[in-house]
C-alpha cells in the first residue's frame, strides 16, 4: 500500500489531529531516548481509545502494513522505534493516559496504557497506596511499555517484576479483536492465564491498551543507606545478611562499581559524593515498612550494620536522615544511564546470574575485557538482589570513533560476556527485553524448543506478522 493511501486511511480512522506524517514532527519519535537506534515510518498514529487501536490494527492487518507500538520510547534495546522500511505505522500510545479507576479498598488501579509510570505512582500515593514499580526512566516510560517489556527496576527484590504487579490487561490483537481481561482479582484459575503471554511480549502479539495494577500499603517508614565495601563478594554477603535481618522490609539492594559511581558524580546534575572517597563498590540499600517511623527503621539498620563495621565487612556507610538526602543518594543511582552517555560509548549488557555467582561473573568478565579490549573500562551497576548486573564496557568517544567495524566489536564483546553468563546458568537479557538488538541471541542462548513454541504462539496470534516484526523472534513466518 502506498504511503499516501495509508496516511489517508489512518486519518479517516482516528482523525486528522491524531496522525502526523511530516519529517520534523515524526523525528523525535523515530530515534530512541539514548539516540542509539532509529527507524522510519509512513506516519505516526496517536490513538485516543481502544476502539481506535482496534480499527488501526484491523486495517493494517488486512493490508499487510507493519505496526510498531511505542510507549515512552525509553527502550534500551532498540524495541521502541520502527524498522528502516518507512512504510509502516508507528502507533504511539501517549494520548491514552487516563486513570480509569483507582480503588484503594481493593488495592487496585485500572489505567490506560499510555499513563506515565511516575503519574501512576503519584496517583497511588494520593490515596495512601504504593505502586512499587520504580526505574530511572519513570518520568517518561509508560505502563504499557513496562508491561510489554516486563520491566524490572529497583524494587524487584521485594515486589517482583511488572508481571507480579498486574491483575489484568486489555489487549488489542493483531487482527483488531479486543480482549478485555481487566479483572481486579487476586485469584482466578479459570483456564489459561493469557495475560502472562502478553506481559513481556514486547508488542509482538498485540497492543496493551489498559491494565489493572496491584497496589500496596504506602510505606510510612523508609531507610536508605549507601555502604562502601572492598570486594563484590563482601557486597553480596552483606546483601544476604540484610535480607535475613529485614525480611519483608528490604526493598532494594543495588550495586555500583567505583567507576560507575564516579561517572554519575561527574555527569549527572545535582549530585555530590556522600563519601569522603568513592569506595571500590557501593551497595545502595533501601528498607520500607508500612508502620513505625523512618528514624526507628534507620536505627535498626545502623544496629545491623555495626557488626559488619566491626568485622571489617563494611568500610564506610551513609544513612539518609531525611527525604532530601534519600533523594540525593538515589539520584546517583538513577542517573547512571544519562551519565554514561556523556562519559563515552558504553556497550551495555543486561545479564543475570544466580546471585551467589555475581562475584565470579564480575571476575571472569573483567578478565575477558582486559584480555580482548584493554582500552575499555568495566563499569558496573545493577540490581544485586536480583542477580542482575548491567555490565558496561566503556570506551572513550575518541577511541570508539576510530573503531572501523563497530558491529563486530559489539558482537564479539557481548558473546564473550553472554557465554560466561550462560555457563553460570544465567541470561543475556534480565529485564530490558530483546527488542531488535538481541534477536540473534534468542537462537544462540535459548532452548530450541522454547523458541519454536514462541514462534507457534506468534503464528497463532499474528499470522501475517504485522505486529512489531523483527523484534524478539528471528524470522517470524508470514502466513498468507
Ligand atoms: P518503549 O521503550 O516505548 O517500548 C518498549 C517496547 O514495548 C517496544 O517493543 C514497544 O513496541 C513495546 N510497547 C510499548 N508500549 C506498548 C503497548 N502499549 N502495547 C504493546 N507493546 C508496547 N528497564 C528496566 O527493566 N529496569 C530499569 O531499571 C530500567 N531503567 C532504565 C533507566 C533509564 C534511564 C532508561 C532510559 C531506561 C531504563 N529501562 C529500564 C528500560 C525502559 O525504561 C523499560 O524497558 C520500559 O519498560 C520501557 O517503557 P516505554 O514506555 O518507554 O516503552
Ligand atoms: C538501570 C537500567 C539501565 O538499572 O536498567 O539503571
Ligand atoms: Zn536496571
Amino acid at each position: 500500500m502506498n504511503a499516501n493511501s495509508l496516511i489517508a486511511a489512518m486519518k479517516e480512522l482516528v482523525g486528522n489531529a491524531n496522525v502526523v506524517d511530516t519529517p520534523s514532527d515524526m523525528e523525535p519519535h523515530l530515534i530512541d531516548w539514548r539516540k542509539r537506534h532509529s527507524g522510519k515510518a509512513a506516519c505516526i498514529v496517536f490513538p485516543g481509545t481502544t476502539a481506535q487501536v482496534s480499527a488501526v490494527l484491523a486495517f493494517c492487518n488486512d493490508n499487510a502494513v507493519k505496526v510498531f507500538p511505542q510507549g515512552g520510547n525509553t527502550s534500551v534495546c532498540g524495541g521502541s522505534v520502527p524498522d528502516s522500511s518507512g512504510a509502516s505505522v508507528l502507533l504511539n500510545m501517549r494520548k491514552m493516559n487516563r486513570i480509569i479507576e483507582l480503588n484503594p479498598r481493593n488495592n487496585s488501579m485500572t489505567v490506560e496504557a499510555g499513563c506515565v509510570l511516575a503519574d501512576i505512582q503519584a496517583a497511588a500515593l494520593e490515596v495512601d497506596r504504593l505502586f512499587p514499580l520504580t526505574l530511572g526512566a519513570e518520568g517518561s516510560c509508560q505502563i504499557g511499555g513496562n508491561i510489554a517489556t516486563n520491566a524490572g527496576g529497583t524494587n524487584v527484590l521485594r515486589f517482583g517484576n511488572t508481571r507480579d504487579l498486574i491483575l489484568g490487561v486489555e489487549v488489542v490483537l493483531a487482527d483488531g479483536r479486543i480482549w478485555n481481561g481487566l479483572r481486579s482479582l487476586r485469584k482466578n484459575n479459570s483456564g489459561y492465564d493469557l495475560k502472562n503471554l502478553f506481559i513481556g511480549s514486547e508488542g509482538t502479539l498485540g497492543v496493551v491498551t489498559a491494565a489493572t495494577l496491584k497496589l500496596f500499603p504506602r510505606p510510612h517508614a523508609i531507610a536508605t543507606a549507601m555502604l562502601g565495601v572492598e570486594t563484590v563478594s563482601a557486597a553480596v554477603d552483606e546483601g544476604l545478611k540484610l535480607q535475613a535481618a529485614f525480611p519483608g522490609e528490604l526493598v532494594g539492594l543495588e550495586l555500583i562499581s567505583q567507576s560507575e559511581f564516579d561517572i554519575s558524580l561527574r555527569h549527572a546534575a545535582n549530585t555530590r559524593n556522600p563519601f569522603q572517597h568513592t569506595p571500590n563498590w557501593t551497595v545502595l540499600v533501601e528498607l520500607a515498612a508500612a508502620t513505625g517511623t523512618s528514624e526507628s527503621l534507620a536505627d535498626r539498620l545502623t544496629e545491623a550494620l555495626n557488626d559488619s563495621f566491626s568485622n571489617g565487612a563494611v568500610q564506610d556507610a551513609v544513612i539518609a536522615s531525611n527525604e532530601q538526602q534519600r533523594g540525593e543518594l538515589w539520584r546517583i543511582r538513577h542517573h547512571v544511564t544519562e551519565a554514561n552517555g556523556r562519559e563515552g560509548m558504553g556497550l551495555t549488557h543486561d545479564i543475570a546470574v544466580p546471585t551467589y555467582r555475581i562475584p565470579d561473573f564480575v571476575e571472569r568478565a573483567g578478565r575477558a575485557l582486559a584480555e580482548h579490549y584493554p582500552t575499555a573500562v568495566p563499569v558496573i551497576v545493577g540490581h544485586m538482589g536480583d542477580g542482575n548486573l548491567h555490565y558496561i564496557a566503556m570506551f572513550t568517544h575518541e577511541y570508539w570513533a576510530s573503531v572501523e567495524d563497530k558491529a563486530a566489536v559489539q558482537l564479539k564483546l557481548s558473546h564473550l560476556l553472554y557465554d560466561i553468563s550462560a555457563e553460570m546458568g544465567g541470561t543475556f537479557s534480565a529485564e530490558h527485553g530483546i527488542g531488535s538488538l538481541h534477536v540473534a541471541e534468542m537462537e544462540m542462548y535459548k532452548d530450541a524448543a522454547e523458541v519454536a513454541l514462541m514462534r507457534e504462539f506468534k503464528q497463532l496470534l499474528d499470522p501475517r506478522n504485522t505486529m512489531n516484526p523483527g523484534r524478539v523472534l528471528p524470522n517470524a513466518a508470514v502466513a498468507d
